[in-house]
């Protein structure tokens, strides 16, 4: 797949640099034909990539939304930059339901899971805030509820795709859907290198089980889920 992603520029510090997940999100939607014509929610959108991009594949809207106020002000000028129609809106994912529903949902959330020993120290600050990989123990802290609120987010024959890590358990987030009401199943993966997290926190994945001994490389996984 050749999927041109819009340049946005200097990526300041203090926001999720697009990287294999936010790529791997678009080229999905891209493939799948969902934006077209489709009002669109990102639901933690960091630079704007993945909206921008639905905007960009003729969506009739696009709300994204973002808890970091650089994020925010980030995926805000990169719109402008590119004449693309997008409101970006501060605060949790969870607003999305204000503004809905939605034909097609977007996520890559945070979804590392969290050592229990802070290693915000050995992670280089080009990775991006701590807040956009640390989702709790499991690194299902946002991908469970927002699991549970995709019906509510969605309207009828809507779509949400989720994008995150083999660490935080796909197939739990495959019967969390289903158990919503959702079709729902995996429908892309892709093997890539440890960033910077994953090589910080590779022995403790390996040690509680979360990712296979031995492992050098991490699956992202693309989850769709489709509303009745
Ligand atoms: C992995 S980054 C993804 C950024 C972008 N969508 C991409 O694909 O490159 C996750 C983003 O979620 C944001 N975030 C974390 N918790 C959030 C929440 N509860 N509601 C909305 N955004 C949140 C972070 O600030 C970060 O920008």
């Amino acid at each position: 797949m050749t999927t041109a992603y819009t340049d946005l520029g200097t990526i300041e510090a203090g926001v999720y640099p697009p990287q294999e997940d936010s790529h791997l999100l678009i080229d999905v939607m891209i493939a799948a034909g969902l934006a077209p014509g489709a009002k669109v929610a990102d639901l933690c959108t960091g630079s704007g990539v993945v909206a921008l991009a639905a905007a960009q594949a003729d969506a009739a809207e696009v709300a994204a939304f973002d808890i970091c106020p650089t994020a925010v002000a980030h995926a805000r000028r990169s719109a402008t930059a590119a004449g693309a129609n997008l409101a970006v809106h501060r605060g949790s994912w969870a607003r999305a339901r204000e503004f809905g529903p939605f034909d097609l949902v977007l996520a890559n959330p945070p979804y590392v899971p969290q050592a229990p020993v802070d290693d915000t120290d050995d992670i280089p600050a080009d990775a991006g805030p701590a807040q956009a990989w640390n989702a709790g123990a499991d690194g299902r802290s946002v991908l469970d509820p927002m699991c549970t609120a995709a019906p509510h987010l969605l309207a009828e024959g809507g779509t949400m795709l989720i994008v995150h890590s083999e660490c935080s358990n796909a197939e739990q987030t495959v019967t969390a859907l289903r158990s919503e009401g959702l079709a729902a199943d995996i429908v892309a993966q892709q093997m890539i290198p440890f960033g910077p997290v994953m090589s910080a926190r590779a022995d403790w994945l390996m040690s509680v089980g979360l990712l296979p001994h031995g492992a050098t490389m991490e699956r992202i996984i693309v989850i769709r889920a489709d509303a009745p």
